[in-house]
C-alpha cells in the first residue's frame, strides 16, 4: 500500500520533469543522434543520462542545487569527496563576475557565452571521421592561442579572466574545457529568465590547435549555416534554439558603420534571456537601438526553421527547453570521454525565472557610449558576429 503510493508520487515526480520531452522533437524533425564514446557504447549512468538528453528523453536543465561546503575552497576540496566541490569555488567567483548592478547578466557574461560556443563550436562530423577528431569543446581556444583568427575579435577580456581563473584553480584538477563550458552554462542562468542547463564536467584539454573554417558568419546563406551546422550533428531545430543567444549579445565588428552601430544589442533587452529577440527579428525593421545580423534573418525565414523560429515567439518555457537540450549537445562536441563524465548542475546559481524589470527595456543601453563601452565592457558579444 505504501510502496505503491511511494511509486504513485516517483511517476508524479518524474512526469512532472518528463512531460514537456518527446523522442520526436516538436518541428517534425528526427531526434537527435549520439556523438563522441557515446556512439560505440553507453558504460555509465552518466553516459545514459547524457545519451537521453541527446535523444530527447529527458530534460536538460535541472533545479537541484547542492550545498556548498562550509569548509570549500581550493585546500577545503583537496580533501572533499565530493567531485563536484570546487565547482562551487568557481561557480561563486562567476557570479562575482556575471552579474549587473540591476540584476541583468552583464556584458562578460555574454563574451563567456561567445566563448563556449566559439570553443565548442571547431568540431566537425566529416573531419573526425576522416581522421581529424579533435577540436570542439577542449578548450584550445585559450590554451591554443586562437584569440588571435579573425572570428574571435571581442573575446580578448573573456580568454583573460578564463586565464587568471584557471591558475587559480588548476591545481584542483580542473580542465580549461571544462572551465569554458561551465562559464557559458553558469552565464545563462543568471541572465534573468535563463535556463538552468545541466553541466558535466571532465573534458580532456586540446593537444594543438582547433580546425579552422568551422564557425559560422554572419554573412552566409541559410544553406551553408544549415549545413554546417548539420555537420556538427545540430539540427535546424537546435540551430534556432542556439541561435537565440543574440537575445543576449551586441554587435561590435560587423556593421560596415561600426561608429554608428557600435555596440547595439540584437534585441532592446540584451541583459535578460528572453524571447523578444525571436519577435523583433522578424520584424520589416530593427527595433531602435539595435542591430540586426544578417544570418539570423536568413534562419528566421528558412523553412527548414521558420516554424520553430516562430513557435519561440512568446513561449520562453519551450525556447529554455529547446537552447539547454541544444547547448548539452554543443558543449560535448568532440568529448570522447563522455561516459566519464560528472554531473555537476548543483553547483551552478539558481535560475530566475522571473524579472520585473524585463520590460522595461533600453536601460542597458544608456551604458553604450562608446567611451563608457571601452572602458567597461571593451568587447563583444555576439556570437556570429
Ligand atoms: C511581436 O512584435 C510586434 C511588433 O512590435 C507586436 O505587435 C507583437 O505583439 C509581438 N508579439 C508577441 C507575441 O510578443
Ligand atoms: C574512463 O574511466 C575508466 C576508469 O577510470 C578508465 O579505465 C577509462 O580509460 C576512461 N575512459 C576514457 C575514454 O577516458
Amino acid at each position: 500500500m505504501y510502496n505503491s503510493i511511494i511509486i504513485l508520487l516517483l511517476v508524479t515526480f518524474v512526469h512532472s520533469f518528463a512531460l514537456p520531452q518527446t523522442t520526436k522533437p516538436d518541428d517534425g524533425s528526427e531526434p537527435g543522434v549520439l556523438i563522441g564514446d557515446l556512439v560505440k557504447k553507453i558504460t555509465t549512468p552518466t553516459g545514459q543520462t547524457i545519451a537521453n538528453i541527446l535523444l530527447g528523453t529527458e530534460t536538460a536543465q535541472s533545479q537541484d542545487i547542492g550545498k556548498a561546503p562550509s569548509n570549500g575552497g581550493v585546500a577545503g576540496c583537496k580533501k572533499s569527496t565530493d567531485q563536484c566541490c570546487i565547482w562551487y569555488s568557481i561557480s561563486a567567483d562567476l557570479t562575482n563576475s556575471f552579474k549587473g548592478p540591476s540584476g541583468r547578466c552583464n556584458a562578460r557574461a555574454r563574451m563567456a557565452i561567445r566563448l563556449g560556443f566559439h570553443d565548442a563550436g571547431t568540431w566537425s562530423k566529416t573531419l573526425a571521421a576522416a581522421g581529424k577528431d579533435f577540436g570542439g569543446a577542449d578548450g584550445s581556444l585559450v590554451l591554443f592561442n586562437e584569440i588571435t583568427r579573425q572570428e574571435n575579435r571581442g573575446l580578448e577580456v573573456i580568454v583573460g579572466l578564463a586565464k587568471a581563473m584557471f591558475q587559480k584553480y588548476k591545481g584542483s584538477g580542473i580542465s580549461m574545457a571544462d572551465l569554458i563550458q561551465y562559464a557559458a552554462t553558469h552565464a545563462v542562468v543568471t541572465c534573468p529568465l535563463g535556463p538552468r542547463t545541466r553541466i558535466f564536467v571532465g573534458r580532456k584539454d586540446a593537444t594543438k590547435a582547433a580546425p579552422d573554417g568551422l564557425l559560422p558568419s554572419v554573412n552566409s546563406d541559410a544553406d551553408t549555416l544549415i549545413n554546417l551546422f548539420q555537420d556538427k550533428t545540430i539540427s535546424p531545430h537546435a540551430l534556432t534554439a542556439l541561435l537565440g543567444a543574440h537575445s543576449t549579445s551586441q554587435q561590435f565588428f560587423t556593421s560596415p558603420n561600426l561608429a554608428k552601430d557600435f555596440g547595439k544589442p540584437q534585441d532592446t533587452t540584451p541583459g535578460v534571456w528572453d524571447v523578444s529577440f525571436y519577435n523583433e527579428t522578424i520584424q520589416p525593421n530593427p527595433a531602435p537601438k539595435t542591430f540586426r545580423f544578417a544570418s539570423d534573418s536568413v534562419i528566421a525565414k528558412d523553412p527548414r526553421s521558420s516554424t520553430e523560429w516562430n513557435a519561440f515567439i512568446g513561449d520562453q518555457s519551450h525556447w529554455n527547453s529547446d537552447y539547454a537540450e541544444a547547448y548539452v549537445r554543443l558543449s560535448l562536441l568532440g568529448v570522447n570521454n563522455i561516459n566519464n563524465l560528472t554531473e555537476c548542475t548543483k553547483t551552478l546559481p539558481k535560475a530566475q525565472p522571473t524579472f520585473k524589470g524585463s520590460t522595461e527595456g533600453l536601460v542597458d543601453q544608456k551604458k553604450l557610449k562608446r567611451r563608457n563601452v571601452e572602458r567597461e565592457e571593451s568587447s563583444s558579444s555576439g556570437c556570429t558576429r
